[in-house]
């Protein structure tokens, strides 16, 4: 038996103002987008941004539907697009912001399992690591690359 211990690098900050001007600039464009959300089911509106390399920003935000997994988080409705859109461009930066009825979630969003997998495939298509910035009231949440979200992912030498 081995154990190993892995380090998980995150950075915190405890405003918007204090991030980054790059960083800010993607939070506010997510938290425009979550006012675009169509989430009538849970009233909890989700919005992410995306910073191309071409400096291009795109936005998502989370689409429901009455039934239920129909509906898609707004970090792939985003990433989807981009892909879609700019297939040979590689996405630098991820926002990801969230508000219910209460107003913007306190502690840091979280990206659901799912989209952190679609994160692992879009670093592994373009080979290159994603900023991930995760808004909150109280705390805001920066990772290096999907590792420090989603270590052990699955990832495609997982098919061999
Ligand atoms: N949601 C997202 O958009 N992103 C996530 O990472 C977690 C959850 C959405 C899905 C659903 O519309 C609502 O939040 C409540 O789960």
């Amino acid at each position: 038996m081995r154990t190993k211990e892995l380090r998980i690098f995150v950075y915190e900050y405890s405003s918007v103002s204090e991030l980054p001007e790059a960083d800010q600039k993607l939070v506010l464009a997510a938290r425009e987008a979550s006012d675009r959300a169509y989430a009538p089911y849970s009233r909890f509106n989700v919005g992410a941004a995306l910073l191309l390399e071409n400096g291009e920003v795109v936005t998502g935000n989370n689409q429901e539907n009455a039934a239920f997994p129909s509906g898609l988080c707004a970090e792939r409705v985003a990433l989807f697009y981009a892909q879609a859109t700019f297939p040979d461009v590689a996405v630098k930066a991820i926002a990801v912001t969230a508000y219910g009825d209460r107003g913007l979630v306190d502690d840091s969003v979280k990206p659901c399992g799912s989209c952190r997998q679609s994160m692992v495939e879009t670093e592994i298509r373009q080979k290159h690591s994603i900023r991930i910035i995760l808004d909150g009231k109280k705390k805001i949440q920066i990772f290096d690359g999907i590792d420090n979200l989603l270590p052990f992912a699955f990832k495609p030498e997982s098919l061999d």
